[in-house]
């Protein structure tokens, strides 16, 4: 039997993953806070909670891991919490787990992001590169002024590292394939919340939703269970928006761009000095 992580595992989208894992057969080690009933207790925003269910996991799961849904994530306007959350909970998550995912030698991890960083106007770059960076301190002050901007920002930087680690020898390279899911808004707590902010709450309701409906977190888990399964192999490195078409209702016509390099570039790219005539990739 397979076994997967899921964080955040007793609420929302974190429950609806671990229900459609465990119906595919997964077995799931859920991480949830203290009190919520998962296999592993954690506080997953601070390095001491993500130490402990870093070792929880390994001892339950043998040092073997299939697949991992790093999904717990909070919207408060308190930059140490959402970034220790957000950002830490992930990336420094996975990469204390990352020597049991290229144990199982072709395992898959899916990270809940979000779609919010496609269509939130003039996120702010600074901070997302000093966490990027390794400067947690410098980030959270760069947000003082602008708190509940924190949860984009946290976003963006792991959407950014997920893009940035994805294709290299540590992941793809040990059999890892690396991905974000990029959800619109899901009915779920984390949502209702939002939407008796009265600063979010009305943007929230006036969201595109060319399928006339929110996203069902069932649907959310469906994609992370193939993200997980044996159809997720060849996807490294992808941001998956799955948002009922919001997105591409206000983004479609801007993407994809075409790649703006030079052919000289790109030729010392693949590792030629010159070029015969315009380089076109294979597809
Ligand atoms: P939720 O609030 O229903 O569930 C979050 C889960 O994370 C809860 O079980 C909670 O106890 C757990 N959690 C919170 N703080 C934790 C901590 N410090 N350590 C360990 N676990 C902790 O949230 P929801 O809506 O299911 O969100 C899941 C993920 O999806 C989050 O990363 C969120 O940012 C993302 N997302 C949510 C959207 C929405 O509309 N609901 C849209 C796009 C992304």
């Amino acid at each position: 039997m397979k076994t997967a992580v899921v964080t955040g595992s007793e609420s929302g989208m974190g429950l609806a993953i671990r229900r459609e894992l465990v119906a595919q057969g997964w077995r799931v080690l859920g991480v949830d806070l203290p009190g919520k009933g998962a296999e592993v207790e954690a506080d997953l925003s601070t390095a001491a909670g993500r130490d402990g269910a870093a070792a929880a996991i390994l001892a339950a799961s043998g040092g073997r891991l299939d697949g991992v849904a790093a999904n717990a994530g909070v919207d408060v306007p308190r930059p140490e919490l959402v970034l220790g959350l957000n950002y830490h909970g992930v990336v420094d998550l996975l990469n204390r787990l990352r020597p049991a995912l290229a144990t199982a030698r072709g395992a898959r991890v899916a990270v809940n992001v979000s779609n919010s960083i496609f269509v939130t106007p003039g996120i702010p770059t600074e901070p997302v590169d000093a966490l990027l960076g390794g400067n947690t301190g410098e980030a959270i002050r760069l947000l003082r002024s602008a708190p509940q901007l924190a949860y984009v920002v946290s976003k963006l930087a792991t959407a950014r590292w997920i893009r940035r680690v994805a294709p290299t020898a540590d992941w793809a390279g040990s059999g890892i394939s690396l991905n974000g899911v990029c959800p619109g808004a899901v009915r779920t707590p984390l949502l209702e919340h939002d939407l008796g902010d009265p600063a979010k709450g009305p943007i929230i309701e006036r969201l595109p939703r060319p399928l006339g409906e929110f996203t069902p977190p069932e649907a959310v888990a469906r994609l992370f269970e193939f993200l997980l399964g044996d159809g997720g192999r060849f996807l490294v490195g992808q941001l998956l928006v799955i948002d009922g078409g919001n997105e591409a209702a206000w983004r479609g016509a801007d993407t994809p761009q075409p790649w703006d390099i030079d052919g000289a570039d790109f030729m010392k790219l693949i590792g030629m000095d010159s070029i015969a005539s315009p380089a076109t990739p294979a597809s």
